[in-house]
């Protein structure tokens, strides 16, 4: 059983797509927004009927509908070592396009960012978006082994993420929500005071553990591990926190990452990495 989430400080429509009783249900219910969705983004970008800003965040309004998983693990097994991801370099960035805010990406913007001066190749926010829904699915979350997931964006900004949230599994439904959340600042559940997701202040070292081992990821490391072998070697009681960049080019350049590894003699996406890692947890934790 799931439930719905919305940005604090709006009243929430009633609306019963909305509501979550069941995963079939819910499929049918992604499916007949995202066609609303469709032409809520179509009437925005020509631009017709909704043209100011206020409108476009009603718009946006319209895509929220995000349920959060029930499972009672989930961010609270105390018995075991828990783990940490953060994404660094998250291209997730906010612009005003034409008459309305927007989550930039090279594809629905490429003359807009042409005509800015800058590289459509770098603002990729579908990485980031695999990435968390990567994390979030994993057995190991599913397990309780996930403490935290913080993304910090290309620009700085640190996102919190807590680790029972159903993310949208469709791109545009992502964008509507990160660019509320980079609007508002925090999302909330309904009827509910807790922070789903929330901006929070720099740097993201404040909210690690004391006895945490930090291990930052690039195919450009020298120092090339299996990942299995790797984790079997950690300190049991210390939290694992894995750095892996959620950009489409370069190397991130954290202070604060003690071991730089890479994990694969191939580049991989991020995705994928982080597949290889939570993978690498669950055959140690014996989650099937
Ligand atoms: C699309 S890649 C970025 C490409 C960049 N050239 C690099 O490898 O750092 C996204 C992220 O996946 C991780 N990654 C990709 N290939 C990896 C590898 N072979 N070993 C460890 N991490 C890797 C890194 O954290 C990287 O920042």
């Amino acid at each position: 059983m799931v439930r719905p989430y919305a940005v604090k400080g709006h009243k929430r429509k009633k609306n019963k797509k909305e509501i979550y009783d069941k995963e079939e249900d819910e499929q049918e219910n992604v499916e007949q927004e995202s066609e609303e969705e469709e032409g809520v983004q179509k009437k925005l970008k020509s631009g017709v009927t909704e043209s100011d800003e206020e409108k476009a965040e009603e718009a946006a309004q319209e895509l929220v509908g995000i349920p959060v998983s029930l499972n009672e693990k989930q961010g609270n097994d105390k018995n075991t070592p828990s783990v940490v991801f953060v994404l660094e370099k998250a291209s997730l960035e906010v612009a005003k396009v034409g008459k309305s805010y927007q989550l930039l990406n090279s594809e629905d913007h490429a003359n807009f960012l042409k005509k800015n001066n800058r590289n459509p190749a770098e603002y990729r926010p579908d990485i980031s978006h695999q990435a968390i829904l990567n994390i979030l699915d994993s057995p190991l979350n599913k397990a309780g082994k996930l403490k935290a997931l913080y993304v910090r964006t290309e620009k700085g900004v640190l996102i919190e993420i807590k680790p029972h949230v159903r993310i949208p599994r469709t791109f545009k439904r992502f964008a509507g929500i990160m660019l509320q959340l980079l609007q508002k600042l925090s999302i909330s559940a309904v009827g509910k005071r807790e922070k789903l997701l929330r901006v929070i202040k720099n740097p993201v070292t404040q909210y690690l553990p004391v006895n945490s081992r930090k291990i930052g990821f690039s195919h450009s490391s020298e120092k090339l591990v299996d990942m299995h072998d790797y984790v079997a070697t950690v300190d049991n009681d210390a939290t694992l926190v894995f750095v892996v960049g959620a950009m489409a080019h370069g190397k991130i350049e954290c202070d604060y990452i003690e071991d730089f590894i890479s994990i694969s003699g191939y580049p991989l996406s991020a995705a994928y990495c982080i597949t290889r890692i939570t993978n690498a947890l669950e055959r140690k934790h014996g989650i099937v």
